[in-house]
């Protein structure tokens, strides 16, 4: 019986090279968990609907439970230990879940912020329905998501008052 045959990939993860041994079956969540050491990236389910695990791969949002880590070989990977700056600065959508205690457990942070991210980057001055469709894939089972789409609107650039008279 022969074992069970694991490649070498390599992939560039928030900036810096980062190679290690995968098997065939091996999740990219559980590839940056377990092999890289990245735990920021949580598991909040095994059926594909939390988005906990939310990643950047090539500029894409990607749910990391859903692909694998050998379909990421060559890739540039992004996680949310990369997105605020090399001096620890929070990224805007960061600094705004903060300030809107957009964030109780942060559980489903991680995720909340990279799914946040890469909205604003296709579409800088979304709508509060775009927001909240566009994070239907990522559940928070502590806020009631209102505080998140107030921190996303902000990292936005967005004034409040007419999602402020209309929520209240
Ligand atoms: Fe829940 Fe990936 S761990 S969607
Ligand atoms: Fe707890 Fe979202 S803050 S699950």
């Amino acid at each position: 019986m022969g074992g069970i045959e694991v490649l070498e990939i390599s992939l560039v993860v928030n900036g810096q090279i980062a190679a290690g041994y995968a098997e065939g079956r091996t999740l990219l969540v559980h590839f940056l968990r377990e092999t890289l050491g990245l735990t920021g990236t949580h598991v909040g389910c095994d059926t594909s609907q939390c988005g906990c695990c939310v990643v950047h791969v090539d500029g894409c949002a990607v749910k990391s439970c859903t692909m694998l880590a050998l379909e990421a070989d060559g890739s540039d990977v992004v996680t949310i230990e990369g997105v605020a700056q090399p001096d620890g600065t929070l990224s805007p959508v960061q600094r705004a879940f903060v300030d809107h205690y957009a964030l109780q457990c942060g559980f489903c942070t991680p995720g909340m912020v990279m799914s946040a991210t890469a909205l604003l980057k296709d579409n800088p001055k979304p709508t509060v329905e775009e927001i909240r469709v566009y994070l239907e894939g990522n559940l928070c089972r502590c806020t009631g998501y209102r505080n998140i789409v107030r921190a996303v609107l902000t990292a936005s650039g967005q004034a409040l008052g007419e999602f402020e008279s209309e929520h209240t």
